[in-house]
């Protein structure tokens, strides 16, 4: 590519960012600038460590951020780090892992800090990455165990069968012969869903043997089957699951330290599917899946976690679906009760405290994550 080109080529990138930015402040209101963010941070109470830590920290803006254009996303992550290591006084440069000169730029850091986005290509990069920079003696949020599980129902079902957590019964093989047998006693619908996929994208009702069959022909075949990831199929993998037919909401619980929030979300009407849907409700949440999620997070060993479960009536029990070092954070408000934001708090097992205030979940990991590593 010539100089020239490339330099179009920017140009008309950020032209297209420009006018996509003033398109999605009309409809969604979602880009903020600095005034606006500032004012959108300060929301939420400062998280303060005791001991300030004397390291310099790498932290990744992301490649999809609007900052060369002066503007940031209400979801974007590294604002919240940012404010955290500004207020605690740390050492901070911006760091672009995408680079060729990578590792060379990483010698600098002892902390490298980078919300890695959900799309199957940057997990693959920065798994590659985060497993090199572990060797090099940086520490990494997220660590290689967390973006090992991040965005792979597979492998995080792997660790739910490991440490006996209660996830949704799910059959997962490799093998086209062993699915075929699965499927001959299964009892429609089920459920099967890709891998690494969010907003219930590649989440789908299998009604009948037919239409499984159907879909293990192509998952076996040499191209596989696609998904909405134009640049991935799914080959050599059925991820099913008993369809949990009297589940009406999801409850995610999020675990952070000691601290607890969560929210409920639900399907619109005529789909089983919460996730992505965007009907939110916040409210108490029961003892036992505050006690269940906590359970995860510690099997996970991870800094944050969110785990997400449906709740069968039948069975009168709460189920895992998936867990997720990342997550939209919308506000600073991850959990409220009768509309007062605060946080659980874990005193001992089974027992909670309810403690009023805002904060942004980000914060509160990356204190975790310097209170565990320095
Ligand atoms: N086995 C199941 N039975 C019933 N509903 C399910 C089941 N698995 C998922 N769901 C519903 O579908 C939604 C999407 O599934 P999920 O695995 O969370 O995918 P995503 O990663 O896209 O969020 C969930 O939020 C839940 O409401
Ligand atoms: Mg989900």
């Amino acid at each position: 590519m010539s100089k020239m080109y490339i330099r179009d080529v920017v140009l008309s990138n950020k032209l297209l960012k420009k006018v996509y930015a003033k398109y999605r402040n009309k409809t969604t209101d979602d880009l903020m600038n600095n005034v606006e963010l500032d004012e959108y941070l300060e929301q939420a109470e400062k998280v303060l460590l005791e001991n300030k830590p004397d390291i310099v920290v790498g932290l990744v803006k992301g490649s999809d951020s609007y900052s060369d254009i002066g503007l940031v996303r209400e979801r974007d992550y590294y604002p919240k780090y940012e404010r955290f290591l500004r207020n605690n006084n740390i050492d901070y440069e911006f760091y672009n892992p995408l680079l060729s000169n990578w590792m060379e730029k990483a010698k600098r850091f002892d902390l490298i800090i980078w919300h890695t986005s959900s799309d199957p290509a940057t997990q693959e990069i920065a798994e590659g990455k985060i497993y090199i920079l572990e060797k090099m003696g940086k520490i990494c949020l997220p660590n290689y165990d967390e973006v090992w599980s991040y965005e792979n129902k597979i492998r995080a079902n792997y660790l739910y069968d490991l440490y006996d957590l209660p996830s949704i019964p799910t059959f997962i093989s490799h093998s086209k012969s062993d699915t075929l047998d699965y499927l001959s006693d299964a009892k429609f619908p089920i459920i099967s869903k890709i891998s690494t996929g969010s907003a219930s994208y590649g989440v789908d009702k299998i009604d009948n043997l037919n239409e499984a069959k159907k879909l293990v022909d192509q998952v076996f075949s040499y191209k596989g089957k696609e998904t909405y990831f134009k640049y991935i199929n799914q080959k050599e993998y059925v991820y099913f699951q008993d369809f949990i037919e009297d589940a009406t909401y999801d409850l995610r619980i999020m675990c952070v330290g000691e601290d607890l929030f969560g929210y409920y979300r639900y399907p619109n009407k005529g789909d089983f599917r919460a996730s992505g849907a965007g009907n939110y409700q916040k409210k108490e949440i029961p003892v036992e899946a505050l006690e269940l999620a906590y359970q995860v997070y510690k099997a996970f060993g991870s800094n944050f976690l969110a785990t997400d479960f449906v709740y069968s009536e039948k069975t009168k029990q709460f189920l895992i679906i998936e867990s997720s070092v990342f997550i939209g954070v919308d506000s600073c408000e991850q959990l409220a009760i009768n509309d007062v934001a605060g946080k659980y708090i874990r005193k001992s097992a089974n027992e909670y405290d309810f403690v009023k205030g805002r904060f942004w979940v980000q914060e509160l990991t990356l204190k975790n994550v310097i209170e565990r590593q320095f």
